[in-house]
């Protein structure tokens, strides 16, 4: 570095050694060894004497100085801002001591400027908050940079980078400094930018100019600025009904960008009717069902929700919630209206009751389908929505089933589906459709003869199965075979219990059987009835004594003779006794007996015919005149007889024996006419039947092979007719087939010919109806029965 010492200031110094002065200027921060001066020439010593003058600095730190040359050297680090600070002249004075002669040299180097430190700053960064409501134009002053240079080298500007919001002015202290100053350009929003990152930049005056840096940190603080907002104005939510209480339905959700107490936000229902079914925390926003809902009641509910933050900001959502039906009501069936009481008779079809049905739940929950549940005579029938008729399906019968139960099932189609029944008790009220109905179809009763006056001899009865009056029966007599005028004395009947009593005693001669026919009739209205044939056969008693037809005493009291002819064999028949029994049956089989006789063993007696035959061959000693004593007895219990004298005579002529019959006067000859004239006739008769009879053989052969050629003759044939019923004469057979038994139980040779009166039923029928007559019968040879003939006496008698 060249020196500037001023040459007349130089001389001066050279003058007075002490006062001498030299002054050098040179730039800071000089490497070692570089050259300040050549100071010796400066103080205009020689080159040659310099060695012996042994120039010393005092300064050593900074300088030196070359023994050899007298140059000032930089020997050490020359820092100006170490030196002087911040004062902006800043010189190194010292001594340059020269010895032999000894002089001090005052000099002086001014150290100059270097731009040698950049500007800096203290802190590491700086820390701003702004609030975000901040207006532009506002100014922040920030914190001043440090630069050690002085002059032009000192802190000149500040920058700072580019951005939206701020800008920089560098601004100048009252002490001189400068300082940066940060003007608001944009307002901030801290929702969209919270902070602010600014590189701070201080740049001094030296060329080229150094720099420091700093970070600005911005953090903006927030304004309650933002009101809240719901994340959907409207919110749609489904709920079941009938869901527990506190049943959680939906978080609305509001937020807030503001940050703080500013975004604090609370929930609240805005005024509406039925907030009170649900609940709203105020501060999640949850809301929960506060009871029990009810789709019946209220199907969809809309709450207003507000929002609210710390500050005055509201927001205002709404919360949709439809109530989902569920099956939770059963289906209701009530009668609309009803009529207990159904005639028996009502037809098919018939209304008896209008039902409706309903179910408070909605869609197929409240579809309903109703059924009868029994098997009743009765169906359901839909009417119009929700109306059923219950009608009469099948025909009614009280006397079967009175009473019904119908129980009406009522089911919706919900899943799971509910029910419910009502029952109703119809009662099926009676109409007179049933008769009475006789117990038998008919009745039969024996009655034996002779019985009491006033006894009951029969009850029938009849049952009548409608109710009350249509079922009460009372009974009478409506017919009979009697005579109208006879019956009321004959019989009778209880109209309450269908007895019915003899009026008085029967005679079994007289009457063997009546038919009547009883009515049975309910006190309905109409009445119906029913009739029952009664058939009283009255039984017979051994009421009748045997009465002796033959032989009779004559009008006048006489006997009549039988004549024997002294040459008879054994075994010739002499006579017959006749009787007849009015009975029937055991009662009238009679059995003849000799009590006494004039010479025993002269005569015998069949015991059932009543024949008398001679035992043996009349003797010289037996008298001609002979007597027999018979008794006559039926079978009765107890046996009833009667008794005949026969007078018999031996005798070979009449004329013989008129002496004898002096007393006893012959039969008149008008009598002795008729008899012959009979004999005629029955013998013609019996020719008359015997051809009958082959004929009937014959046809009875030809026409049925299977039937026994024994058939006419056998006992059942008899029985053909029935009992107590007149034979019938249209039939094949011929009315003397009665006769024809009749004869074959009797007797071989005899028929008993009663000429009857019309009202007497002929004594032969019953014969037949007998069971122990047909038993007995049977015993006999069927063929010997046809066969008898009149085979030597026959005796007519007129029954009076
Ligand atoms: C002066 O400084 C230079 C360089 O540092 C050195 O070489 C020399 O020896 C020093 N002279 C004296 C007298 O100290
Ligand atoms: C009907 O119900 C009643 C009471 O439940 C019962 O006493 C009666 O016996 C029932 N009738 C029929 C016909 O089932
Ligand atoms: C019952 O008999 C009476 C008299 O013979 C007759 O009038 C009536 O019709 C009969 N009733 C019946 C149901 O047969």
């Amino acid at each position: 570095m060249k020196s500037q010492v001023p040459f007349p200031f130089l001389l001066s110094l050279l003058c007075g050694a002490i006062s001498q002065q030299i002054q050098y200027t040179i730039p800071e921060e000089l490497a070692k060894g570089s050259l300040v001066g050549n100071l010796a020439k400066d103080l205009g010593l020689s080159v040659q004497e310099l060695p012996a003058r042994k120039l010393r600095v005092s300064a050593e730190d900074y300088f030196n100085i070359s023994a050899e040359s007298g140059d000032l050297l930089v020997s050490g680090r020359i820092d100006r801002e170490k030196i002087c600070g911040r004062k902006s002249e800043c010189a190194l004075e010292f001594e340059m001591v020269a010895e032999n002669p000894m002089n001090v040299f005052h000099v002086i180097v001014a150290i100059q400027d270097i731009n040698d430190n950049a500007p800096y700053f203290v802190a590491k960064g700086i820390d701003l908050e702004i609030c975000e409501s901040a207006l532009p134009g506002v100014k922040f002053p920030l914190d001043s940079a440090q630069d050690a240079d002085v002059e032009s080298n000192s802190l000149k500007t500040y920058t700072v980078n580019p951005n939206q919001h701020f800008s920089l002015s560098t601004k100048e202290s009252a002490d001189g400094s400068k300082y940066p100053e940060l003007l608001l350009e944009k307002p901030l929003d801290r929702e969209r930018q919270s902070s602010h990152r600014l590189i701070l930049t201080a740049l001094d005056g030296g060329n080229p100019p150094l720099s420091g840096t700093t970070q600005v940190w911005i953090q903006v603080t927030d304004a309650n600025d933002n009101a809240p907002v719901f994340s959907q104005d409207v919110y749609r939510v489904s709920l079941q009904e009938n869901v527990p209480r506190e049943t959680s339905v939906l978080r609305v959700m509001a937020t807030d960008q503001d940050e703080g107490i500013n975004a604090e936000l609370t929930y609240a229902f805005l005024n509406s009717p039925s907030t009170s079914l649900f609940n709203l925390n105020p501060n999640t926003g949850d809301i929960t069902t506060n009871g029990i809902l009810d789709f019946e009641e209220t199907s969809r509910y809309v709450l207003g929700v507000e929002a609210k933050d710390g500050g005055v900001h509201t927001a205002h959502c709404n919360v949709q919630i439809e109530i989902v039906d569920e099956n939770d009501n059963a289906p209701e069936v009530t009668f609309v209206s009803f009529s207990n009481q159904i005639s028996e008779d009502s037809d098919v079809g018939t209304v008896i009751a209008l039902i409706k049905v309903r179910d408070q739940d909605s869609g197929q929950n409240g579809v309903v389908t109703c059924h009868i549940q029994e098997d009743v005579p009765f169906k359901l029938a839909s009417t119009s929505k929700n109306y059923y008729k219950l009608v009469i399906d099948r025909a009614l019968n009280r006397e079967q089933t009175a009473d019904y139960n119908v129980t009406i099932t009522a089911t919706d189609r919900g899943k799971p589906p509910l029910s419910s029944r009502t029952s109703v008790t119809l009662h099926i009220s009676d109409v007179n459709d049933n008769a009475p109905v006789f117990h038998q179809a008919s009745y039969m009763v024996h009655v034996p003869e002779n019985n009491p006056p006033g006894a009951s001899i029969a009850q029938v009865s009849a049952s009548d199965p409608d109710l009350g009056p249509n079922g009460l029966v009372s009974y009478s007599i409506v017919a009979s075979d009697l005579e109208p005028r006879a019956l009321s004395s004959y019989v009778s009947v209880s109209a309450q219990s269908g007895v019915v009593f003899a009026q008085r005693a029967f005679d079994h001669e007289q009457l063997r059987a009546f038919e009547l026919t009883l009515q049975a009739r309910d006190q309905g209205s109409p009445a119906l009835g029913a009739n029952v044939s009664l058939r009283v056969l009255v039984g017979d008693r051994n009421d009748n004594a045997p009465r002796v037809l033959y032989p009779a005493l004559g009008p006048d009291g006489s006997a009549l003779f039988d004549t024997v002819p002294r040459a008879a064999k054994p075994g010739y028949l002499v006579t017959k006794v006749v009787a007849v029994d009015a009975d029937s049956g055991h009662n009238a089989w009679l059995s003849y007996h000799v009590l006494q006789a004039s010479e025993p063993g002269l005569f015998s007696l069949g015991l059932r015919t009543g024949e008398v035959r001679t035992a043996r061959a009349l003797g010289d000693r037996d008298a001609a005149r002979q007597r027999l004593l018979v008794a006559v007895r039926d079978g009765g219990q107890p046996p009833l007889s009667a008794t005949a004298t026969l007078h018999l005579i031996f005798a070979d002529s009449l004329q013989e024996i008129q002496p004898d019959l002096d007393d006893h006067p012959a039969p008149s000859d008008p009598q002795a006419e008729l008899q012959f004239y009979l004999v005629v006739a029955l013998a013609l008769i019996s020719v008359l039947f015997l051809l009958a009879v082959i004929l009937a053989i014959a046809l009875r052969l030809r026409h049925s092979s299977g039937l026994n050629a024994e058939g006419c003759f056998q006992p059942g044939f008899c029985s053909k007719s029935e009992p107590g019923r007149p034979p019938n004469h249209s039939d094949l057979t011929l009315p003397y087939s009665h006769c024809l038994c009749v004869a074959s139980h009797s007797a071989k040779t005899e028929f008993n010919f009663l000429n009857l009166t019309p009202e007497m039923t002929p004594p032969q029928d019953l014969l037949c109806d007998d069971p122990s007559m047909a038993v007995f019968s049977s015993n006999e040879d069927p063929q010997m029965a046809c066969d008898t003939s009149f085979s030597s006496h026959v005796s007519f008698y007129k029954r009076i």
